[in-house]
This record gives structure tokens, sequence and C-alpha cells, in this order.
């Protein structure tokens, strides 16, 4: 699920929508950096490719295409632009490399991390290999360069299953994720050997959390993404990708809905589905909050933060990346 905003309205329109997320006096500040930065990427035939969550500054005001990891790597292979900006984290901007490694790829804060990211090395990788030797290697895409130069192929939240299955292995090394590796071995007769890595956003919601909120909101739909703990899963209407939870409240428009995610999120997709109530959870991945107006309008202006790889590590790891957008979701 992609939002396609490639004639962009103006600032004014774009408040209209966002209003409720944004107090006027900040949006005074956000108004002109949006309009800059809509003029300038067209200027240097720029696009941007945002996080479903980014702020809604970002996701509304700014994005050429907002989607979910799996659907920012497709794009940033298809793109016809010179140069992608990414908002969102460093291993995302890296993986827009490695599916474009001819074009300039930036992310306007290089320290916009993430703790399954950080969770493991290329190191690690090799030395779990020789642990299981001829065992597959299937890596989140939430993992470095050099991560994705020591896999086989790639996944997503999205189409974690589909990948693992696609091996047609009965054992496979799945990195690092423990608990989107918990929901990959309950939906896959495949036997998973996991990794201790966690999101620090989704590993704090719990399942007792989740039945309070049923119990004091009855009719809720509870959607949650898998890289919660098993029994915040269990405990939900349905479990999908970021874009997954938003297809999902679009085709569904439940009365009252609660994303266990990242709380911008819920902001975005509230101001495109005005009907559905929201429960907000009001947890935020600092490094997705590490990107602003400013910093994406510096970025466009100075052409700084580029990400650069080795063409060995390009080499290496393009090959997992590439093989999971061929599976597709
Ligand atoms: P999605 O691939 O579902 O967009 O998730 C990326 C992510 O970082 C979730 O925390
Ligand atoms: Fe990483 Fe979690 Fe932030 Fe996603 S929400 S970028 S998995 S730390």
């Amino acid at each position: 699920m992609s939002v396609q905003q490639q004639n962009l309205p103006r600032a004014k329109e774009i408040y209209n929508k966002i209003s409720k997320f944004i107090p006027e006096a900040e949006w005074k500040i956000h108004a002109p950096l949006i309009e800059k930065i809509n003029k300038l990427k067209k200027e240097k035939n720029a696009i941007i490719l945002a996080h479903n969550y980014q702020t809604p500054e970002i996701y509304h005001g700014v994005a050429d295409i907002a989607a979910d990891s799996l659907a920012l790597a497709v794009e940033a292979s298809k793109t016809s632009a010179d140069k992608i900006i990414l908002c969102g984290v460093h291993f995302m901007a890296e993986t827009a490399k490695l599916m474009s490694p001819n074009k300039k790829v930036y992310l306007p804060d290089m320290q916009a991390g993430c703790s399954l990211a950080s969770s493991i090395t290329g190191k690690d990788v090799r030395i779990l290999k020789e642990k299981y030797p001829g065992v597959p290697v299937v890596s989140y895409v939430n993992t470095s360069a050099d991560v994705k130069a020591e896999t086989d192929v790639c996944c997503t939240s999205a189409n974690a299953v589909k990948v693992v299955e696609s091996l047609k292995v009965d054992r496979v090394i799945f990195l690092p994720d423990q608990y989107l590796a918990d929901y990959v071995s309950k939906n896959t007769k495949v036997k998973i050997i996991s990794w201790k890595g966690t999101c620090i956003v989704h590993e704090q919601f719990t399942g007792k959390e989740i039945k309070e909120i049923k119990s004091h909101n009855p009719g809720i739909k509870i959607i949650a993404h898998p890289e919660c703990p098993p029994d915040v899963i269990e405990a939900s209407d349905f479990a999908g990708s970021t874009s997954g939870m938003v297809k999902y409240v679009k085709e569904n428009q439940p009365k009252k809905v609660m994303l266990v995610t990242e709380c911008s999120m819920s902001d975005n997709v509230e101001a495109d589905n005005p009907k559905v109530e929201f429960i907000k959870p009001c947890n935020l991945c600092p490094y997705m909050k590490k990107i602003d107006l400013k910093k994406i309008l510096n970025c466009l202006e100075n052409e700084t933060n580029e990400i650069v790889l080795d063409n060995k590590t390009i080499e290496a790891a393009r090959k997992s990346v590439i093989r999971m957008t061929e599976i597709g979701r």
C-alpha cells in the first residue's frame, strides 16, 4: 500500500487534512518548509520515499511514496528520479542504495538507526553459518548491508513466511528479530533457528494491556505488527506489516481500532480514514523521529548525508534484497 503524491497539494490543503494532529503554531513553522521541499525536489529530480512511521507533515506533506519497508525497496528500484531522499531509518536507506546502486541516496539524519539492525553484525552471521553448515540464512530487511551480504534472502514482515517457504528446506536461520521468528514458526512447518534481537518499540506492548483495552472498548479491532511479543499477537484480531495494517483499516473501516505499533502511524492512517475512531498507543520510535522537515530540506539543498557503500558489499548484499523483491508479498 502506498500513497502516491506526484502532484502534491499546497501546504494549506495538507493542513486541512492533518490539522487535528499538529498545533497551529507548529504548522506555521512546517508550512514554508513543505513549500520549499516540494519545489526543490522537482528542480533536482529527487524523490522522497517515506516510511509509514514518519510524522504527518512528512507523510502527508512531502512524501512522493509513503509505504512499508518492502514497498520502499521496490519503489527505490523503479524510480526514474536521480536522487532518493529516504525518510526512515538507516537500513531502509541502505536497502534503497542496494536496489538502485547508480542513484544517489540520502538519509536526512545518519543517527536514525534501529535496535534490530544493531543487534547483529556480519561476523555474527558468519559464526552462525559455521555452526549450522548448509542451512540457508533469511534476514529481516532491518539489518545492515554487512549482514545482508552474508544472507541468502531477505524478508520483511509482509512476506516472511512466503520467503522462508520459498527455500524448500526443512530448517532456516532467521535473523535477527526473535518475535518475528516466533510469528513465522507458528505459520510454517519449517524449523526456525532464531537470534535474540528485538524492536525497542514493539517489545513494550503486552498481552495484558491488549486484553484490558479490549475489555474497555467492546467491538474494537486490534491489529498488531509481527515484531510484537507472541502474547500480543495472540490477543489481536490481525497481524501484518505496516502497509498490511493500512490496508486492513481502509478495507474494513472498523468503528474503532488500535494499531499496535509506532504512534505516528495512527495519525497518518486516521487522516485518511476520518470515520474510524483510533485508540492510540504512544510508543514512538526514537530513530524514526530523528527525521524532520529541516533536515530533509538541508539534505536536498546541500546534498549531504549520502549513503556510500563499497562495490564488494553492494554486490554481495544486493542479491539477497533482489531475491526478496522477486518473491514479492
Ligand atoms: P514494515 O516493514 O512493516 O513497514 O516495518 C518496518 C519497521 O521497522 C517496523 O518497526
Ligand atoms: Fe527499528 Fe523498531 Fe524503530 Fe522499526 S520501530 S525502525 S524495528 S527500532
